[in-house]
Order: structure tokens, then C-alpha cells, then sequence
């Protein structure tokens, strides 16, 4: 006789990432996904009236990026969606975490660009068709050129430009969007972007990061209001990439590292968001380089958020080599990706319990990233991507104790759908669950993908 199926049963093939039995990420409510980003994805650089963006401008800067390689084709996902669209459907997810390059739907005039906005339309109804949400970011770090041009983050004028364009595309897609994300890690658009130059725009000056990261965070603010006027049933936040200090000893000044590593890291970002001031701690760190900041601005940037989006993918090891700074430890015993991170899943919970506990009006968090990348390669038809696998099933576990801990998290995206374009280091950090062949632009679904989506259909509700 036929036993009837238990679909919460894993089978040994979801069973390569699922979360523990019992967790509450078993239940069909918890929202699982994909992500990706414009500029590492879409290619199609030069059409339907796309403007160049600070990072076509960086590329094309030699020594910026490995191999001197670029997002001119990157996955040609603008000509290649629906198919793209269909690999999401296959793997069951709910939703699906993408962004819009700014630089293809305004002119410089600020005008809308009609042909840049209806291949976000089409995008859309291609995911509300297969049955999807869309978790839409407004800015992934490719800001049109001839704004870095007026002064990019480090004017003012650009938070009231990105408002506007906030405004264009909330009226635009309105209806469509299930989420919307203001900025995808303002800490690397400004840090990276404007501190140590390791991202376009490339400036490296600490006090201009600090303005830049003022400006990007006024720029939210003044785009809550226009997303939630146009997409009144939409959930509004922002998305921080933040990672746990650890000291490497117990002594003061190694536990005083820890404490300045996380603020730089995570408070720089999430405390103007959550207690409307920048932790002062943060100055210790960068002697006068507080940013100008105009009142009622804090009020601006905090306003609350639905939610707020976590990238999550390893941790920091600290030592203090002298007062007011910290240092990185490398821990030899410890597993390492191809991006040279640790692989630390303990990381997860400790961050999501310090938030908890950090922040009494904390909204909703989502795992908006977490992946890893490794040197996958197409064998035989398949990609048995070990490390992603496990690394994937050790981060629901830690996700699920956090949950278990009071933690209250509505989702869960993995970084990425596609191998693509993974910024100053090319094409030569695969992080995606389907691997694509560049040169052919075939797409095969790897191990970890199959078994995500085994995991996925077996939820239980
Ligand atoms: C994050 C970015 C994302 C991707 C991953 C690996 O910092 O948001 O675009 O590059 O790292």
C-alpha cells in the first residue's frame, strides 16, 4: 500500500541544504528567494537609450577591475529574462530580489526613458505569470555617470535626484512590486566607493566616504515617502551588509577592535536608521571627518521601515595594533570560499541576536544575501558545488536558532541566482546557484539548486 507523502520530509537530495526539522523555515509563510543586481547581470550596456553608469566608467579604468572585464554582456539577462525567469520558476522559489540601473530609465534631464522602464514592466508581469514577488532595490551601486559627474554622493542635490527617481519608478511599477529596497549596502557605495576607492567611483578620502554615506542615507530618507504614497501595499526598507566582530583575545584592547570593527561595519549604517545619530564611536576611528549634516535630516533618516534587509556572509576577527584602530586575524583553522571569506554560520545568529537585542524598534529582518563562491565547473551536464551546499544548510541552521531565539526573520535570499559579474573581481567568483557558461551563455542549474529546489516544494502549510 501507498503511504501518503510527507511533504516536510527531506528526501537526501533536499536534504544537502534544508533546514533542521522543526524549523520555522519549514512553514510555506517563511518567503524563500534569489537575488541578482543590474549592472552584474544585464549586459545590453548600450541600448534603449542606457546612459553610462559610475561603473562602465570604472572598468573602463585600467587596473580597476581583474582582467580588465566589464558588465557590456555580463549574463545578458535583459535579452535573456524570460528564460532567466523560468530557471526561478524551476527552482520554486516565492520571490525574487533584482535592481533597476538607474542610468537606463531617466535621460539627464531627469526625464523617464520609456524603453528602460517597460523591460522592468515586462520583468515583472514574467514573474507575476510564473506566480513570484518581485523585491525590487532601487539602488545596486550603478549611478549614472553625469550624476558622479554634478558631484555623486557627495552632493546633496544627488539625494534629492534619487527621491525623484524613487518617485518615477514606485508610480511606474506600481502594483507590481512586493518589496522595495531604497539602497543595496550604502556601507560599500560609500566605504568602498568613496574611502578606499576598491569600487567606482574610486575616490579615497575617509571624510568623503562619511558625506557620501550621509547623503545616501538622507536619499532613503526622502524616497520613503514618494514609495509609500505610490506603493501604498508594498513593504519599504533598506538592505545593510553587516558581520559580527570578534576579538582574537579577551584583553580590553582587542575586545575595544571588535567593538570599533562593528561600528564602522554596522552601526555607521544602521544606527542613523534606528536611534537618528552616527555612533560617535565611529570618530575615534576617523578624527574630524564628521559630515555635514543639516537639521531635521537625522529625522529624515529615521523614519521607520517595514523591514530590513541583512547581507550576511562571514565574520570578523580583530585585534587592536594600537589605541582607535582595529586590525583583521586571519584564523588559519577556519574554511575559506574562493573569495578568500571565512565560512562562519555562527556569525549569522550572533548578528541577527545583537540586532535583536540592539535595537528595540528592530522591524522584520530578511536574509537579503547570503552564498558563497567557489570554482564550479560543469561536469558531464552537472555541477556538484559541495561547499555552496553545505554552506547553504549550515546557515538555515543558524538562521533557524536566531528564529528560535525570538528573532523575527520573514525571508531568506540567496546570492545569487546567475553566476555574474562580481565587481572589481570579474567573472572569476562564481556565487550563483545556476552556473553560466560566458562565453555560450548556458545556463545549468548546479547541485545546490536542484537540492534548494527539492527543499522548496517539500515546505509544509
Ligand atoms: C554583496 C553585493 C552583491 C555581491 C555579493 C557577493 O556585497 O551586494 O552585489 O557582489 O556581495
Amino acid at each position: 500500500m501507498n503511504m501518503p507523502l510527507d511533504p516536510s520530509v527531506a528526501t537526501p537530495l533536499s536534504d544537502l541544504v534544508s533546514p533542521p526539522a522543526g524549523s520555522p523555515m519549514w512553514q510555506r509563510n517563511f518567503l524563500f528567494g534569489a537575488g541578482t543586481s543590474s549592472y552584474q547581470i544585464e549586459g545590453a550596456a548600450h541600448e534603449d537609450g542606457r546612459l553610462e553608469s559610475i561603473w562602465d566608467r570604472f572598468c573602463n579604468t585600467p587596473g580597476k577591475v581583474l582582467r580588465g572585464e566589464n558588465g557590456d554582456v555580463a549574463c545578458d539577462h535583459y535579452h535573456r529574462f524570460e528564460e532567466d525567469l523560468d530557471l526561478l520558476q524551476r527552482m520554486g522559489v516565492d520571490a525574487y530580489r533584482f535592481s533597476i540601473a538607474w542610468p537606463r530609465v531617466m535621460d539627464e534631464a531627469g526625464r523617464p526613458n520609456a524603453r528602460g522602464i517597460d523591460f522592468y514592466k515586462r520583468l515583472i508581469d514574467g514573474l507575476h505569470r510564473r506566480g513570484m514577488k518581485a523585491f525590487v532595490t532601487l539602488y545596486h551601486w550603478d549611478l549614472p555617470q553625469h550624476l558622479e559627474e554634478r558631484g555623486g554622493w557627495l552632493s546633496r542635490e544627488i539625494a534629492y535626484r534619487f527621491a525623484d527617481y524613487a518617485e518615477l519608478m514606485s508610480r511606474e511599477l506600481s502594483g507590481g512590486v512586493a518589496a522595495w529596497t531604497t539602497h543595496n549596502e550604502p556601507w560599500c557605495s560609500a566605504y568602498l566607493g568613496y574611502g578606499d576607492g576598491h569600487h567606482a567611483p574610486g575616490h579615497k578620502n575617509v571624510r568623503w566616504a562619511a558625506q557620501a554615506m550621509h547623503h545616501l542615507l538622507l536619499g532613503h530618507g526622502l524616497a520613503l515617502p514618494a514609495l509609500r504614497a505610490n506603493e501604498p501595499k508594498a513593504l519599504v526598507g533598506l538592505v545593510a551588509n553587516c558581520a559580527p566582530g570578534y576579538a582574537a583575545t579577551d584583553s580590553a584592547s582587542d575586545r575595544d577592535a571588535a567593538h570599533l570593527f562593528e561600528t564602522f561595519q554596522n552601526t555607521w549604517v544602521l544606527d542613523p536608521l534606528f536611534k537618528g545619530e552616527y555612533p560617535k564611536d565611529l570618530w575615534r576611528l576617523w578624527k574630524g571627518a564628521e559630515p555635514l549634516v543639516l537639521a531635521g535630516d537625522m529625522d529624515k533618516i529615521a523614519q521607520p521601515m517595514d523591514y530590513l534587509g541583512i547581507n550576511y556572509y562571514s565574520r570578523a576577527l580583530l585585534r587592536s595594533p594600537e589605541a582607535d584602530k582595529f586590525e583583521w586575524v586571519r584564523d588559519p583553522a577556519v574554511e575559506r570560499t574562493s573569495m578568500d571569506w571565512e565560512v562562519y554560520p555562527q556569525g549569522l545568529q550572533d548578528l541577527f541576536e545583537k540586532l535583536h537585542r540592539d535595537y528595540p524598534n528592530l522591524p522584520a529582518l530578511y536574509v537579503t544575501e547570503n552564498g558563497m563562491s567557489s570554482h564550479d565547473s560543469v561536469q558531464d551536464g552537472e555541477v556538484d558545488d559541495r561547499q555552496r551546499q553545505a554552506y547553504l544548510k549550515a546557515h538555515f541552521a543558524a538562521c533557524t536558532r536566531a528564529m528560535q531565539n525570538g528573532v523575527k526573520v520573514d525571508g531568506y535570499f540567496i546570492w545569487s541566482l546567475l553566476d555574474n559579474f562580481e565587481w572589481a573581481f570579474g567573472y572569476e567568483r562564481r556565487f550563483g546557484l545556476v552556473h553560466v557558461d560566458f562565453e555560450t551563455q548556458k545556463r545549468t542549474l548546479k547541485k545546490s539548486a536542484l537540492a534548494y529546489s527539492d527543499f522548496l516544494g517539500r515546505r509544509i502549510g
